[in-house]
């Protein structure tokens, strides 16, 4: 099925070649949703922006289009408003039959659009170390705009770019050599491998051999001594093994989990191509590219003068491995606003290698918390893990409060379902570069913009749903919908897909959650105005159907955002 946009606009494209003989550009041929349903359904400033081109007055020109504007089957009335905009009515019957056959999860947009490969790049913890809350929004943000990419069939790989090379190797050999207590490495590794690392920080001060025979260690493991490199990849792996618990509970999956140490054999051959295209420079014995100085950017530094290379040079080489492994179209990394200038520095690099890549930075900003408990704790050190279940044992607090007659494990879903959610929503749901407050009572209060909120209102839909047992079927006749609300809320569904687009081409997850909340808003509206179960025959059947693609919308769009739903609360 066509998205309702497209319909609409082809009527449009035809109206415009057929009164303009095929002069005007296609891509100048846009409509929208008119803000008020009593304006009609959609709008068009075609006419505005043509005027100039065409040196005619808009209305004359709204005019003429207006006239060959096929009315009938699916448009019923076009209008022209204002200095010459023109507004579109569909016709009541055809938007009926398009509701009836509307279904969120089916996707009809031009896949010739964007072709190639889309990589995100997100979560990318370093290695040895727990998660904090600090990975949190990289995690959910970024698993969100793969959603979005795949649900648009796009092709897309989750990458994991683990920080899993560097100095810290060398301490960690030591650390694991002199000082590992097996039975904590058996239980919780990460906290064992975050132990020793910590003690070798405070040995080292004391013990001026440490820090020479980490170096030692270092340089066994570059040099590729099997012993060290069996260590360091058990470190790899476990951390990896770590990090799966959490991202099962967050219903977060990765295609590769390609890190650091995966471009080093490729950075040799960028630090070569950049020093033969004469963009990068000997400065007191390191390698450095610099910029035009309308760039306000300090030089970015490829190797230093000892020869180690850099962040920068290492993302160089992954964007250079990418181009030879996909047919790469896009690449989008998901981390903090703090490091917002080594983005910048490398993806100017990028360009001045004249890689055709389209590189993306979203940036994010911090996660607060209003709870001094929580908040008392300094920085990122509260982890993901004590997040996670402190924000289930919550939920089941507030389950065993309303619902205490559920077995436990019911509850306990229930829980795990509303106290994840809401972690995610109360970030997703507001827009990424702002600092997030994070606020317990807040986020797990069934009123208001919170994913329990909404959750609720999916289970609502479907315990009306069980209550009029009514067997759905395509060939259903004539829909009735009078009020003005359900008008509302069959425009508010079409508009799905377009919200979709706008939230991937924008990275913006808010824009789902706005919508999302919107719908449940006005379906909250329309509960409270109308008993559905008690509406007679043909309306009570067109009702139940307009419930059933809601509660189907909301599953779809918490879906994008990586939120369940459940049938019962
Ligand atoms: N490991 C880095 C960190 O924890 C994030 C990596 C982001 N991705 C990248 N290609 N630089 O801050």
């Amino acid at each position: 099925m066509k998205i309702i946009t497209d319909v609409v606009s082809d009527i449009l494209i035809c109206a415009v070649d057929k009164t303009f003989n095929n002069t005007i550009d296609h891509s100048d041929i846009t409509i929208q949703f008119t803000k008020e349903i009593n304006l009609g359904h959609f709008q068009t400033n075609i006419a505005l922006i043509s005027s100039k081109k065409l040196s005619k007055n808009p209305k004359e020109i709204a005019t003429q289009i207006v006239s060959n504007i096929e009315i009938g089957e699916i448009i019923s009335k076009a209008e022209i408003a204002g200095p010459g905009f023109i507004n579109f009515t569909l016709n009541s019957n055809w938007l009926y039959s398009y509701l009836h056959k509307f279904n969120p999860l089916e996707w009809n947009y031009d896949l010739e659009i964007e072709k190639g490969t889309t990589v995100i790049d997100y979560s990318s913890p370093n290695i040895a170390k727990r998660m904090h809350i600090a990975h949190l929004r990289s995690t959910i943000i970024g698993e969100s705009i793969k959603r979005m990419y795949k649900f648009m069939k796009r092709e897309v790989i989750a990458d994991n770019h683990l920080g899993d090379w560097g100095t810290q190797f060398g301490k960690l050999i030591v650390g694991y050599n002199n000082w590992l207590d097996k039975d904590a490495y058996q239980t919780d590794p990460l906290a064992e491998l975050e132990r020793i690392y910590v003690k070798f920080e405070q040995e080292s001060a004391e013990n001026e051999s440490l820090l020479p025979e980490a170096r030692t260690e270092l340089k066994k493991l570059q040099d590729g001594d099997p012993v060290n490199t069996n260590l360091w990849k058990e470190f790899v792996n476990t951390s990896i093994a770590e990090y799966n618990k959490l991202y099962n509970r967050l219903g977060v999956e990765f295609d590769t989990y390609w890190g650091e140490s995966y471009y080093e054999d490729s950075m040799p051959s960028v630090i070569e191509e950049l020093i033969n295209k004469n963009i990068a420079k000997e400065s007191q014995g390191a390698l450095i590219v610099e910029f035009d100085e309308s760039e306000h950017l300090h030089p970015c530094l490829i190797r230093k003068s000892d020869g180690a290379t850099l962040y920068a040079t290492s993302d160089l080489a992954c964007i250079k491995k990418k181009m030879e492994t996909y047919n790469l179209n896009k690449l989008i990394y998901v981390t903090d606003d703090r490091q917002s200038d080594h983005f910048k520095q490398f993806f100017k690099v990028s360009e001045m290698l004249g890689w055709s890549v389209n590189n993306i930075h979203v940036t994010f900003g911090l996660m607060k918390f209003a709870d001094s408990h929580f908040s008392s704790r300094k920085g990122n050190v509260i982890r993901l893990e004590t997040l996670l279940d402190e924000a289930e044992s919550r939920a089941l607090k507030i389950v065993e409060e309303k619902n205490p007659d559920l077995s436990d494990s019911e509850k306990r879903e229930i829980a795990r379902v509303v106290g994840i959610g809401a972690v995610k929503y109360s970030d997703l749901s507001q827009n990424r570069s702002s600092t997030i407050i994070f606020d317990w009572d807040k986020n797990l209060s069934f009123d208001g913009n919170t994913s329990p909120y909404l959750q609720y209102v999916y289970a609502r839909i479907q315990s009306i749903l069980r209550k009029a047992d009514y067997k759905f079927n395509d060939q259903e006749s004539s829909l009735e919908y009078e009020s003005e609300i359900e008008q509302k809320l069959i425009l508010q569904l079409t508009k799905f897909h377009s919200i979709i687009v706008k939230a991937a081409e924008t990275c913006k997850p808010n824009v789902i959650a706005d919508y999302v909340f919107e719908l449940a808003q006005m379906f909250n509206t329309f509960y409270n105005a109308i008993n559905i179960i008690k509406s007679e025959d043909q309306q009570k059947v067109s009702r139940l159907i307009l419930i059933d693609k809601i509660a189907m919308t909301i599953k779809s769009g918490l879906n994008l955002l990586g939120i369940e739903v459940l049938d019962r609360m």
